[in-house]
């Protein structure tokens, strides 16, 4: 733990949009005593409505409602409401493609692309309640595609384009998808990433999608298939630029979003229009303390909840100007994202720890190459960033000028939860700090009851709040028992914390068997069950292991069908199955081959021992060694069930 503090600077106090802890003290008393007021008022200034709600919430546990009976969509939103002001010329999209392209899309523009795409979809017969898989890589036409689905109210659900053509089916079975938004390819590292095949190949067993939208990025060969499979110029053609934005009540479904659990199988988080967001737009100007003139820059991928809430609906509904990336920190060399801050003079810049701690490790010359005094708020999301990576990126980065937002919340929470608000809260490296007005956090032990300062406990919210999510696609069980069940009534987040003498949170990683691997929640049995799906695997226990750059790395012990397997060529045979079955980002760093497991006597995979083998020793980067457990399992058999 870090022990110096950060105080605003009084320069940055006097230009923010919440100034001074009683700034911050006020918003979160008044929404701690007065819950209905709070919102109810900010829904009003913040948000457009077609029709106004009839009350505030309603919450029946685990269920809520925000702005019952309200009338509003994001779209409109993000769009339509900008244009009677002095926005409407103003850039909502700096765009550059890897290859150094470059395009800019005022807001006027983006309300015309998204019009015409929304009538394309129309015109394929999709309407509310439908749902559109999106499967392609970070160009303009991504947003363009979410935006033109909340218009109509088309359910989308964006799948990252890292995943594979296994993991793309199961989405799109799991929703009974109706259409496929994607791309011939996109570019990373120079290459082309190709996304069409892989859609075709998840196809050839989603029998409800009767349509697939192909947008042409790379130019490279694609075979379409007749009657289904459509490019996006040609459908773009001569279509309207008038579609009016449904008036949608306000617990629309506006997406799923897939994220792993504690099952093999992956959770589909559901978020709704009203509440939603209201809350993206608020954090915007109270953690990023946006102002009109800002050019804000999120590097996430919208296939993540970050990109959703952080490039396209908050930003956009905030009225910011937002930069936007298709390809790799490092390409063609690590300064990229450097020259890209220096040339379009980004003064908010958002990214993950992981990629701090890449940065740290090339050097300080890259970022030395460019002028980066046009930064003045920095964040950083996705897992702990720890404080000697805090430290290098407000001194060299930021230039010991810009407070860092570390911003802690989840795909299930739809926006921020944990947050300094930079011109309040005294920042402390490797801290959240404190909740957002209206979050109330606790750490608790099992029965729920608050634990002392600086005891490690189970991070909970007490209270429902207005972007939560609201269940898991078509299993309202699971959503009951995930997330509500073990500390009745409040929902229980899966991450271990402690909350030091000022309140402060420290987040001490996941109590369940979730990894954070470069900021991607992964999960132990998802990993396990691909790797027992091959043909010569008996077993697999899957742990995380620290690793320097990524935080986590995964590491697979293995044990093998009877047979005459080749270690060496297997190995690395399990790790391109599993980017086969998942996606390349989620390899196991490490495949070790065993002759058994530990267990208990009941037979439950022991994975705190093999966790402690993997953190302990320190055979790296070798997936051929054959693991003499033997001695584990008896140690193991004695300590009978945990
Ligand atoms: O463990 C926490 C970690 O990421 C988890 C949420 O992952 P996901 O739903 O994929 O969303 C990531 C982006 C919002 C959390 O349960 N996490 C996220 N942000 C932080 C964090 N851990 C520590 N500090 C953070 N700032």
């Amino acid at each position: 733990m870090s022990e110096r503090t950060y105080p605003p600077t009084p320069e940055f106090v006097r230009g923010a949009n919440v100034q001074g802890m009683d700034g911050y003290r006020d918003l979160f008393n008044l929404a701690e005593a007065q819950p209905e007021k709070f919102w109810g008022d900010l829904a009003e200034k913040e948000i457009f409505w077609f029709e106004k709600w009839s009350h505030v919430f309603e919450w029946n546990p685990p269920f809520v409602k925000w702005f019952v009976g309200g009338k509003t969509n994001v779209s409109y939103n993000c769009l339509d409401r900008h244009l009677t002001t002095s926005r409407k010329n103003k850039l909502a999209i700096l765009w550059e493609g890897e290859p150094g392209d470059q395009r800019m899309i005022t807001y006027q523009e983006l309300h015309r692309l998204v019009c015409r795409f929304a009538n394309a979809l129309k015109g394929r017969g999709l309407k509310t309640g439908d749902r559109a898989v999106i499967y392609m890589p970070m160009v303009p036409e991504l947003p363009v595609a979410l935006l033109a689905c909340a218009r109509l109210g088309i359910i989308h659900s964006v799948v990252f384009g890292g995943f594979s053509a296994e993991a793309l089916k199961a989405r799109i079975q799991d929703l009974d998808a109706q259409v496929v938004i994607t791309a011939d390819g996109g570019w990373r590292r120079g290459k082309e990433v190709r996304l069409k095949p892989a859609v075709d190949e998840a196809l050839i067993e989603c029998p409800t999608v009767k349509h697939v939208i192909v947008y042409r990025r790379t130019g490279s060969e694609t075979a379409m298939q007749e009657g289904r499979d459509h490019w996006w110029h040609t459908l773009d053609e001569g279509v309207s630029e008038v579609c009016p934005a449904e008036p949608l009540d306000s617990e629309t479904p506006l997406f799923v979003l897939y994220t792993s659990g504690t099952t093999g199988k992956p959770k589909g988080i559901v978020h709704t229009t009203g509440g939603y967001i209201l809350q993206a737009t608020l954090s915007m100007k109270w953690v990023f303390d946006l102002h009109e003139e800002d050019t804000y820059w999120c590097t996430a991928d919208i296939g993540w909840v970050t990109g959703h809430t952080y490039i396209v609906y908050g930003p956009l509904s905030a009225g910011a100007t937002s930069v936007m990336y298709e390809g790799a920190p490092d390409f063609p060399q690590f300064d990229r994202f450097w020259r890209i801050v220096d040339k379009y003079k980004v003064n908010i810049f958002y990214t993950s720890p992981t990629a701090i701690r890449a940065f740290v490790k090339q050097g300080d010359q890259w970022p030395k190459m460019h002028d980066l005094s046009s930064l003045r708020l920095l964040g950083s999301v996705g897992e702990p960033i720890n404080p000697a990576a805090w430290e290098w990126y407000h001194k060299v980065i930021g230039g010991e000028r810009c407070p860092i937002v570390d911003t802690w919340w989840q795909t299930e929470t739809g926006s921020i939860m944990i947050a300094p608000m930079p011109g309040a809260v005294p920042l402390k490296p490797g801290s959240g700090t404190l909740p957002m007005p209206g979050v109330l956090a606790d750490v608790v032990d099992l029965s729920g009851k608050p634990v002392e300062v600086n005891r490690e406990g189970f991070l909970i919210m007490r209270r429902p709040w207005p972007s939560m999510f609201r269940t898991l696609w078509r299993d309202p069980q699971r959503y009951e028992e995930n997330y509500w069940k073990r500390i009745p009534g409040n929902y229980l987040t899966g991450d271990a914390a402690r909350r030091d003498a000022d309140g402060y949170y420290w987040i001490l990683g996941r109590i369940d068997d979730v990894m954070n691997v470069s900021g991607h929640r992964l999960s132990t049995m998802e990993l396990e069950s691909a790797l027992v799906r091959h043909p010569a695997v008996a077993e697999a226990a899957v742990v995380g292991k620290p690793h320097e750059i990524t935080g986590q790395a995964v590491v697979a012990f293995v044990t093998l069908k009877k047979g005459a397997w080749d270690h060496d060529t297997l190995g690395e045979e399990l790790r391109k199955w599993v980017a086969h079955e998942i996606g390349s980002f989620a390899k196991p760093e490490q495949i070790r081959f065993s002759d058994t497991l530990p267990k208990t006597r009941s037979g439950k995979i022991m994975r705190r021992l093999l966790r402690e083998i993997v953190t302990t020793n320190s055979v790296t980067g070798d997936v051929t060694t054959l693991e003499d457990l033997g001695v584990l399992t008896k140690l193991a058999a004695q300590h009978d069930d945990e």
